[in-house]
């Protein structure tokens, strides 16, 4: 059988298929479809220091090749996160994944401090598309110095490893990439979601309460991978591609375009199940192409860049 346990940095999972932060509940509430021992790790949706009542409604409308939504980050605030559902993340046999999301720099400094004390929790996410009131609503993740900041105040607050979540709703990812490397990331997840629209023309209603949203699923997948690999060859820390995956095929693409694992977000929607097959069906397809480790498809594209080894170590994700 196929290995396919990868290492993000420091990190150790036991296979690169993780779940998506805001469609998997925080990771247990699925574990009667996919264990979470047959999970590389869990992510948990965005957690804030402050309760937040979420955007109005509606905030989910599907579309042909996807889904738009505008949650508007609804959470209870850390110290609910912390005293209901970190206990039960403890016993889980997994890599967890907390992500954070704040509205100043400040914010995410205090909430990283805070979860830094929880033993729970392995690696913080920090979720940049967020309102950045500082900022004039300019979101963290589409100014590169902002997002530094961001990523620099979490970096100072603790000690675990800080992945940096991407948005893909910039014109130059790479830049992005480079910005969050130097303020300290240990790695990247790329990407959050597109923005889009729906609206019926009969009535002139928009298909959310906050007329655009996030747009994710199928249709987004190219983009996210070609972000993915954009980020990959512009940094030498680890990448974990997200968007749009939805088949062991997706995910392999996503290694061979350099990253070192994939998160599962919409897909899992329409089948919670989808995590563990999808981990038994990288196992089939690796023993067919005769590979003996999914190491081995990690930045392996031929793009002009050197073999797949080197580029894999060169942004720090192991290819033995
Ligand atoms: C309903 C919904 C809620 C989401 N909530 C969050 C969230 O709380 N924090 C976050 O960082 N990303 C959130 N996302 C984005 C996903 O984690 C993921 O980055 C995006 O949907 C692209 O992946 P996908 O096409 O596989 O869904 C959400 C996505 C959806 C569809």
């Amino acid at each position: 059988m196929a290995d396919l346990a990868v290492t993000l940095g420091p990190l150790s999972l036991r296979n690169p298929v993780l779940s998506a932060s805001g469609t998997y509940g925080h990771g247990l509430e699925m574990c009667h479809f996919t264990p979470p021992e047959r999970m590389g790790g869990l992510v948990s949706k965005t957690v804030t220091l402050r309760p937040r009542p979420g955007n109005a409604q509606p905030r989910i409308c599907e579309t042909r090749a996807g889904l738009l939504n505008s949650i508007g980050l609804e959470n209870k605030g850390v110290e609910n996160y912390v005293e209901t559902i970190l206990p039960d993340m403890l016993g889980a046999d997994t890599v967890v994944f907390t992500n954070i999301g704040g509205e100043s720099v400040e914010d995410f400094a205090e909430i990283a401090a805070r979860l830094d004390r929880e033993p729970a929790v392995d690696v913080l996410e920090v979720n940049l598309s967020c309102p950045n009131v500082q900022g004039g609503k300019l979101p963290f993740a589409t100014d590169p110095s902002n997002a530094a900041r961001a990523v620099e105040a979490v970096r100072r607050a603790t000690s675990k490893p800080v992945f940096a979540k991407l948005s893909p709703n910039v014109s130059h990812i790479g830049e992005m990439a480079q910005a969050v490397e130097q303020a300290g990331a240990t790695g990247i997840t790329a990407v959050n979601t597109l923005l889009g629209l729906a609206v019926d023309w009969r009535t002139g209603k928009p298909g959310l309460g906050t007329v655009q949203g996030g747009y994710s699923g199928p249709g987004i997948k190219p983009v996210a991978l070609r972000c993915a690999w954009e980020c990959a060859r512009s940094v030498s820390i680890p990448v974990i591609g997200c968007g749009g995956i939805a088949t062991a095929e997706d995910v392999l693409e996503f290694l061979a375009a350099g990253c070192g694992a994939v998160e599962l977000g919409t897909a899992c929607f329409a089948d919670p199940a989808l995590p563990g097959r999808i981990v038994e069906d990288l196992e089939r397809l690796l023993d067919e192409a005769g590979r003996a480790s999914i190491r081995s498809v990690i930045g392996s594209i031929r793009d002009g860049r050197g073999s797949s080894r080197d580029s894999a170590h060169a942004q720090g994700v192991e290819a033995r």
